[in-house]
């Protein structure tokens, strides 16, 4: 479904991605883990066509994405949740659910995805005419992945979802995330946060400042020896 084959991208002279490859199937959830600066997000953007790469391929469903500009992304059905999360303070948890639904696609069943997602996030039900910024930290994170959904995405792509959230909030956090991949969402995970993203992915891979130097089956790398010592200090 997704195929990253050997991208190599940077920042005018410095290169922050070496040869990255990495695939999401369909109905997946892929966790891409490692420390912070190891250049996750960098691929994340070039995902959604918002950094250029300099070399190799992204393929969407046999489409080369690199040939479309960001705003086409999400027509392909990919939604991105970035970093920090991207929702809109000022406006009410309502209407920022309703612009998640803009493209002309998913318009037409922007009332059932939204009873969907609030399906999923009974807090932001009771929440619907809050201001967004005056949310938690973890209701910010929730209403960004709601929103996410409102374009019914093939591919949900979520950056550090757990990022300075409290633990019992990363906790619902993961479950909520691994109730999407099962409703047939796939999902591409990036996270600092191994373990927990390891536990409810299907496969993993292992950045390490640009290079991808582990991959496998998420259970596989969650009892990998030299994971354990690097990631975990054990
Ligand atoms: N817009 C930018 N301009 C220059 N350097 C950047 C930019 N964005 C990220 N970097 C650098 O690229 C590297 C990878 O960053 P990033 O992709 O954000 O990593 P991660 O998400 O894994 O923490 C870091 O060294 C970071 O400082
Ligand atoms: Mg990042």
């Amino acid at each position: 479904m997704l195929e990253v084959n050997n991208v190599t991208m940077g920042y005018g002279d410095l290169k922050v991605l070496d040869n990255v490859s990495l695939k999401v199937e369909h109905g997946e959830t892929v966790a891409l883990v490692g420390s912070n600066g190891a250049g996750k997000t960098s691929l994340l953007r070039a995902i959604s066509r918002l950094e250029p790469i300099w070399s190799g391929s992204l393929q969407w469903n046999g489409e080369e994405l690199t040939r479309l500009k960001a705003h086409e992304i999400p027509f392909r059905r990919i939604a991105h949740v970035p970093q920090g999360r991207g929702i809109l303070n000022t406006l009410s948890v309502e209407d920022n659910l309703y612009l998640g639904s803009y493209i002309p696609p998913a318009r037409p069943h922007r009332e059932q995805n939204f009873h969907k997602a609030l399906e999923l996030f009974p807090i932001l039900a009771e929440r619907l005419k809050q201001q967004a910024g005056t949310l938690s930290g973890g209701q910010q994170q929730m209403l960004a992945i709601a929103r996410a959904l409102m374009i019914e995405p093939e591919l949900l792509i979520l950056d550090e979802p757990s990022l300075g959230l409290a633990p019992v909030v990363v906790d619902t956090v993961f479950k909520v995330i691994k109730e999407i991949n099962t409703q047939g969402v796939s999902i591409l995970l990036i996270e600092q946060n191994l373990v927990e993203a390891l536990k409810v992915s299907t496969r993993g891979y292992v950045l390490e400042t640009g290079v991808v130097v582990m991959e496998g089956r998420a259970s596989e790398l969650a009892s990998n020896k030299n994971i354990r010592e690097a990631y975990l200090g054990l």
